[in-house]
C-alpha cells in the first residue's frame, strides 16, 4: 500500500510539468494577426535554420534541438522559440491583454532565451552580442 502510494506520488509529480506545458500552435498561426513579423522573420536564417543542417544532422540529437522548434513537427526557429509556445496565448482575447498573454505563456525575449542556442555548445559559435543581434531577429536589413 505505502508502495504505491510512492508510486502514485513519483508518477504526479513526472506528470505536473507536462500538464502546465503550453501547446505549441506554428507560426501560421500567428501570421493571420503578425503579418509583419512573420514576413520579416521569413527573411532571416531562423526560418531556415533546418535546411542548414544536412539530413544525418537532422536526426542528430547533437545538432537537432537548436535548429528546431519542438520536434518532430516544428523544425526551424520560429515565433515560438523565442515567444514561447502559444496554445494558450494565441486567441484574441488573450493576446490583446499582455499581462494575461505572459500569464499564459507569452515570453517577451530576453538575452538568457537566445543564449539557450547562442552558446558555445553551438559547433560554429563566435560570440553572441545581443544588443547588436536582436534587431536582425525581426528585420534583416537592420
Ligand atoms: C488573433 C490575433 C493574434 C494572434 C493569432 C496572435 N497574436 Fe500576438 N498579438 C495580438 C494583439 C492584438 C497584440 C497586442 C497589440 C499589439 O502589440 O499588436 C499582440 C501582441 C503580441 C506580442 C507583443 C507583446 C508586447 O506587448 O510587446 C508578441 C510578441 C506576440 N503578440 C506574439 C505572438 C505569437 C508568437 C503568436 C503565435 C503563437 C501570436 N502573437 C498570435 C494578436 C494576435
Ligand atoms: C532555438 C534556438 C535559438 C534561439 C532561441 C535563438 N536563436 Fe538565433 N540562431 C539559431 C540558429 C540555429 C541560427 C543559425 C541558423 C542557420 O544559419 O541555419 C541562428 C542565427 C541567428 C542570427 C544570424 C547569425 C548570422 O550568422 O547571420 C542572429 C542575428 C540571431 N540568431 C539572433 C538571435 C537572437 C537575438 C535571439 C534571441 C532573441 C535568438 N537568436 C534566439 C538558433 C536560435
Ligand atoms: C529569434 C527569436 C525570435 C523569433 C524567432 C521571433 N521573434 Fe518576435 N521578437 C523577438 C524579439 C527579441 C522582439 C523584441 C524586438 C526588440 O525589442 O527590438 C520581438 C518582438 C515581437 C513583437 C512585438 C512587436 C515588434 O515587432 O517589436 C511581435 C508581435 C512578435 N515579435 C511576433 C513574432 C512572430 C509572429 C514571430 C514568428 C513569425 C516571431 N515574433 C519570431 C524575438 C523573436
Ligand atoms: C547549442 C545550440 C546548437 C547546437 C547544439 C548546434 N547548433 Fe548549429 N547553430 C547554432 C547557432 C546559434 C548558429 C548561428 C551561429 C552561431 O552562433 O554558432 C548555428 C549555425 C549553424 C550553421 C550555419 C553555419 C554558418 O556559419 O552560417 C550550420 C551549418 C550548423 N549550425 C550546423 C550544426 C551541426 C551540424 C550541429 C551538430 C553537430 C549543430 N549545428 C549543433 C546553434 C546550435
Amino acid at each position: 500500500m505505502k508502495r504505491m502510494v510512492i508510486v502514485g506520488l513519483a508518477l504526479l509529480v513526472l506528470a505536473l510539468p507536462l500538464m502546465a506545458a503550453h501547446a505549441f500552435v506554428g507560426p501560421e498561426k500567428c501570421k493571420m494577426c503578425h503579418k509583419v513579423e512573420y514576413t520579416s522573420w521569413q527573411a532571416t536564417k531562423h526560418a531556415k535554420a533546418w535546411s542548414s543542417l544536412k539530413p544525418a544532422e537532422q536526426s542528430d540529437a547533437k545538432c537537432n534541438g537548436c535548429h528546431s522548434t519542438n520536434l518532430p513537427t516544428l523544425t526551424g526557429v520560429s515565433c515560438e522559440a523565442c515567444h514561447g509556445a502559444g496554445g494558450d496565448y494565441w486567441k484574441m482575447s488573450v493576446m490583446k491583454d499582455q499581462k494575461l498573454a505572459i500569464q499564459n505563456g507569452l515570453v517577451l525575449p530576453t538575452k538568457e532565451v537566445c543564449e539557450k542556442c547562442h552558446n558555445k555548445k553551438s559547433p560554429t559559435f563566435k560570440g553572441f552580442d545581443y544588443e547588436k543581434s536582436k534587431g536582425l531577429v525581426h528585420d534583416v536589413k537592420k
